[in-house]
């Protein structure tokens, strides 16, 4: 197989910088390059002195990228990126359509294929484009006709697939030491050679044995299928956090007491107000929208179950928090601690805390959020309909946006916990003070199951937690 010399990534978003970042950092005599349409992120990855002015927040990031300039470079000429990669990976995003057909499930192939079209356009040599979006299964062999149709003659390109598994906030961690590395290839000479060069690159630092190659399908759809287990997971243990509420079992230990038979496994079953994140509830709908255009409508209704579970805990959730407050939220202030949509990164996407911050705005109650990474305007720009600039205003009506969680809390009838951040369990936050400064009855709604209820309740709070028993139902 070829040896790679030079590689370029398409895409420097959450994916692609961090995993060129890492492959650089681990192979220094591998020339790497990021390109992307958007010049204003590439100029703060090229631009940024410090962990703060990263375009994202990632433990460790600001470390890998000590290789910039000497072999990690980043680009907004994605033309000279291309034509001078022996393999490109293509690293856009994939987002749920929004309109036409297969609209609310299907992936928006758009900026995959214009990123193919691209590469078709400028190649002037043989290339190895990798798939590292999370795409619909045989996506592969559409961007293999589009790059075929469109390539200038005897130019040869060879179609991998290398889903990403890497989760935000342990982003790096993940990267340096991933449970696997799956590549995904045709059945034949060249694409088995083509394999075996992008296994060469990962081998600098991945154990052989992590490094597994399937046929390109699989590969497509292992990545789906991976997402929708995890998820499944979530919205089975939140299935049972409403069983617990009701019966006095407390969904902690029922976790717990499960986790520990090595079949089932402890992970992935905390119980949570929502999962949330870019991709989960994408790459389920994807599979939704993939089972029915396979015609097979019981599968994609056993899928997307999963997310209509996370719907209906945000808002029974929701209904908690209003029940409690005596069933008007009317004029009271609820402290929201975190947006992010989990701890150790400042993405928002499908948050849970944005669900939540619409409903109690809903119910005309003032909302403080604060969150340690979030940008402000990250959080305007999710509580605002996009386009309609009457919406911002209405949401600045309601909501403040706080420098900390005791400004948040000041005054307020109760704190709602939207994200695990390490800064808001009561070891590290003084809830003694914040407690003083609030209205009272003052509740706390956990959803999340980082605190310590009986400790707070002894402070004086009211403290309803997600799967444990509502304080007006009393089992004792
Ligand atoms: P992102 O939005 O952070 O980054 C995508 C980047 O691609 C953007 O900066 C955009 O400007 C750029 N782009 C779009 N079209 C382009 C083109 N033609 N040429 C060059 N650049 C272009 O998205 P992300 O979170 O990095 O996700 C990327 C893909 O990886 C998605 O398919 C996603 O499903 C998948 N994925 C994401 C995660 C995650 O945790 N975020 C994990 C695994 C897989
Ligand atoms: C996920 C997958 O884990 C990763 O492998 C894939 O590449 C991308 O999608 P990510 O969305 O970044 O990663 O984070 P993850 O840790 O999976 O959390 C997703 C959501 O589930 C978060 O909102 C998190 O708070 C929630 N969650 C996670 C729970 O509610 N309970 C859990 O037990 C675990």
């Amino acid at each position: 197989h070829k040896k790679i010399t030079k590689v370029c990534c398409l895409g420097a978003g959450y994916v692609g910088s961090p995993t060129s970042a890492v492959i650089a950092h681990k192979s220094g005599d591998l020339q790497v390059t990021i390109a992307d349409i958007s010049t204003e992120r590439i100029s703060r990855w090229i631009n940024a002195t410090n962990e703060k002015e990263l375009p994202i927040y990632e433990p460790g990031l600001f470390d890998v990228l000590e290789c910039r300039g000497r072999n990690l470079h980043f680009t907004a000429d994605i033309d000279k990126a291309i034509e001078e990669a022996d393999l490109i990976f293509v690293s856009v995003n994939t987002p749920t359509k929004k309109k036409g057909m297969g609209a609310g499930f299907a992936a928006d192939l758009g900026y995959v294929e214009s990123a193919t079209r691209r590469i078709a356009k400028v190649a002037t040599s043989d290339k190895i484009v990798v798939e590292k979006s999370t795409v619909p299964c045989r996506t592969a062999q559409s961007m293999r006709k589009i790059l075929e149709a469109n390539g200038k003659p005897g130019v040869h390109f060879d179609i991998l697939s290398n889903p990403e598994f890497l989760a935000e906030g342990t982003a790096i961690k993940d990267l340096l030491s991933p449970d696997r590395v799956l590549i995904g290839s045709l059945d034949n000479d060249r694409g088995k050679s083509a394999a075996a060069s992008l296994a060469e690159i990962y081998a600098n630092w991945v154990p052989r044995e992590r490094i597994i190659t399937t046929n390109v399908w699989s590969s497509e759809l292992s990545k789906l299928v991976a997402n929708a287990l995890l998820a499944q997971r979530i919205s089975s243990i939140n299935a049972v956090s409403a069983i617990c509420e009701a019966t006095g079992a407390d969904v902690d230990e029922v976790a717990y007491a499960c986790g520990l038979d090595t079949r089932i496994g402890p992970k992935f079953l905390k119980a949570s107000v929502g999962f949330g994140g870019s991709c989960f509830q994408k790459d389920i709908l994807n599979l939704v929208y993939l089972s029915e255009s396979l015609h097979l409508p019981e599968v994609a209704a056993y899928w997307k179950q999963v997310v209509d579970m996370n719907e209906y805990q945000k808002s029974r959730f929701t209904k908690r928090v209003i029940q409690s407050l005596f069933n008007t939220l009317t004029g009271k202030k609820i402290a929201l601690f975190g947006f992010a949509f989990k701890k150790d990164t400042g993405d928002t996407r499908e948050s849970a805390a944005i669900a939540l911050a619409k409903n109690f705005v809903q119910e005309q109650c003032q909302v403080s959020i604060y969150d340690p990474k979030v940008e402000e305007q990250q959080i305007w720009l999710d509580l605002s309909e996009p386009g309609v600039d009457s919406s911002l205003t209405e949401a600045k009506k309601y909501v403040t946006i706080a420098k900390d969680a005791f400004e948040a809390a000041k005054d307020a009838d109760a704190i709602v916990i939207a994200t695990e951040w390490d800064a808001f369990k009561d070891t590290e936050l003084d809830y003694e003070k914040i407690y003083e400064q609030m209205n009272k009855p003052a509740f706390i709604f956990d959803g999340r199951l980082i605190l310590d209820s009986k400790k707070l309740e002894k402070m004086g709070f009211k403290v309803e937690v997600i799967g444990k028993t509502r304080s007006e139902l009393s089992f004792e």
